[in-house]
């Protein structure tokens, strides 16, 4: 866990993006709702929810949601994560992004990326390399990748 750094869109902020998001997941198998909202580089807040399907393996995370979203959008840098999650109609608690989900972000975003999780006001932060360290990257298969 790490002290929260100063970011371009406070950490309140874009806890508060994630908190919104969870209200449009989809989870009529689990009722477990997650929200995530993901700062780019150019300061676009993507957000994110969890959206399952009836057949269970083609379910989509809150956080790969919001990176999909982005970078189909053009936004490939990203300076913070925020993410929140809990039984559906209860207040979120501190929810940390699945191991998929860890790797897709490491696609984009650096090891010292903070991940931001929230519960009923209170966060603690990780770094993207705290939560997947020795991660297997791009620059695993495409030494040149910048
Ligand atoms: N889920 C997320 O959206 N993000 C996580 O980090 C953990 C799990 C979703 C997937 C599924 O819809 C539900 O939570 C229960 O696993």
């Amino acid at each position: 866990m790490i002290d929260c750094p100063a970011l371009p869109v406070p950490a309140a902020d874009l806890m508060k993006a994630a908190e919104d998001a969870r209200r449009f997941s989809y989870m009529p198998y689990s009722h477990f709702a997650v929200g995530a909202a993901l700062l780019g580089g150019s300061g676009r807040v993507y957000t994110g929810c969890n959206i399952e399907s009836a057949s269970f393996s083609p379910t989509n995370c809150a956080e790969r949601t919001a990176l999909f979203k982005a970078v189909s959008e053009g936004e490939r840098d990203f300076a913070a994560l925020a993410v929140t999650g809990g039984p559906a109609g209860k207040p979120g608690v501190f929810c940390a992004p699945c191991g998929v989900c860890r790797q897709m972000l490491s696609e984009f975003c650096t090891p010292e990326m903070p991940v931001i999780l929230g519960a009923v006001g209170k966060l603690q932060v990780y770094t993207l390399g705290e939560l997947l360290p020795l991660a297997f990257g791009p620059r695993d298969v495409l030494p040149h990748h910048t």
